[in-house]
């Protein structure tokens, strides 16, 4: 009996129906558990000291570089989302940009020119669809683009990164929030979508488990991101003239959300909350990093980071414009 049980099986009770796209940028990447697992393997597999992360960036990546016992330095960025123009790497030090809500790509390339490939990580956590660059690596957490329990992905071609050797098998306890969503209203299961991202904060580095796996090939990546390409569009054609930002969107991009600063009165957030518009504050930690007044500061306090994803359309647009109340 037991010489068959490594057959595959044939036959039996039918499995979720999932269709099968596969996300063709996942292919030659190394698959991990999370983006703060995908850092953590980088900067131990380049046994690295000290890197300098940007002060406009969330917890989960300071507490990864933490826990692998690698000195931080925080940096500033300017409107343009550029790297200060003070910094200067030393010798062994090692820097972390963010291709912030997938519209930074040319912020990015500006740095990796400034500072050199191989000191380089890219964080494209918030730009599941920018194209890993030439760096020592380039992150993705593609969980923060589609419904997923967790998984994070990691494009280098520096031999000494290699694919944990054991899978993540606890994606199954972080589908609660992900299903009920399907039927019930996004107030439903937030305490159990809150608890699954706490539970990914304590994950050690594994590879994807085969769930989140078969889960992100079962994704309509070229949908998703001309929809969220349309959607940012006509966001930014209409709000473009309000926003502070100096945004480039064109087809091409198809970012995690229209982020708009606005240079007019709108309605607050918490107006557009009551009108559940569930709107992000990307990172409240940042205000104890940065000075009050300074770009960083006001974008976390006064930055209104719009939904444009796959699950929506002009309409819905349309809806959010009409939300903000602009005069
Ligand atoms: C810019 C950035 N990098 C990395 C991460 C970590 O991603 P993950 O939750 O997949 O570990 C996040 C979010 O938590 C993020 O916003």
């Amino acid at each position: 009996m037991s010489s068959f049980s490594n057959e595959p099986a044939v036959g039996g009770y039918q499995e979720l129906e999932l269709p099968f796209f596969y996300a063709i940028a996942a292919r030659e990447m190394i698959k991990t558990n999370s983006a703060r697992s995908a850092i953590k393997l980088v900067l131990s597999s380049a046994e690295a000291r000290k890197i300098w992360l940007p002060a406009y960036t969330c917890d989960a990546v300071v507490e990864a570089v933490n826990d692998v016992g690698v000195t931080i330095e925080f940096y500033k960025v300017n409107s343009s989302f550029d790297v200060d123009p003070e910094l200067q790497l030393k010798a062994g030090e090692f820097i972390l940009t963010v291709d912030y809500f997938g519209l930074c790509g040319e912020a990015v390339n500006r740095s990796r020119s400034r500072f050199g490939h191989n000191k380089m990580i890219v964080d494209c956590s918030q730009a599941y669809f920018a194209k890993p660059v030439e760096s020592l690596a380039t992150i993705y957490s593609p969980r923060k683009f589609f419904g997923l329990p967790d998984g994070g992905l990691l494009y280098s071609k520096d031999p000494r990164i290699k694919q944990p050797s054991k899978r993540d098998e606890s994606s199954e306890s972080r589908m609660a929030h992900l299903i009920s969503r399907l039927t019930n209203s996004p107030e439903k299961a937030y305490q159990q979508y809150i608890e699954a991202e706490q539970a990914i904060s304590n994950l050690p580095v594994q590879g994807m488990s085969f769930l989140t796996e078969r889960l992100l090939q079962s994704v309509d990546y070229k949908r998703a991101r001309t929809t969220r390409a349309r959607n940012a569009l006509y966001l930014h054609e209409r709000l473009g003239q309000y926003n502070k930002l100096n945004l480039e969107i064109d087809e091409t991009v198809a970012p995690l959300c229209y982020p708009f600063l606005p240079s007019v009165e709108t309605a607050s957030k918490a107006a557009l909350i009551s009108q559940r518009i569930f709107i992000p504050t990307y990172w409240p930690e940042v205000l104890e990093r940065v000075e009050e007044g300074s770009f960083e500061w006001d974008l976390v306090t006064n930055g209104l980071f719009l939904p444009c994803d796959q699950r929506y359309n002009e309409d819905d647009m349309d809806r959010l414009i009409s939300l903000l109340a602009i005069n």
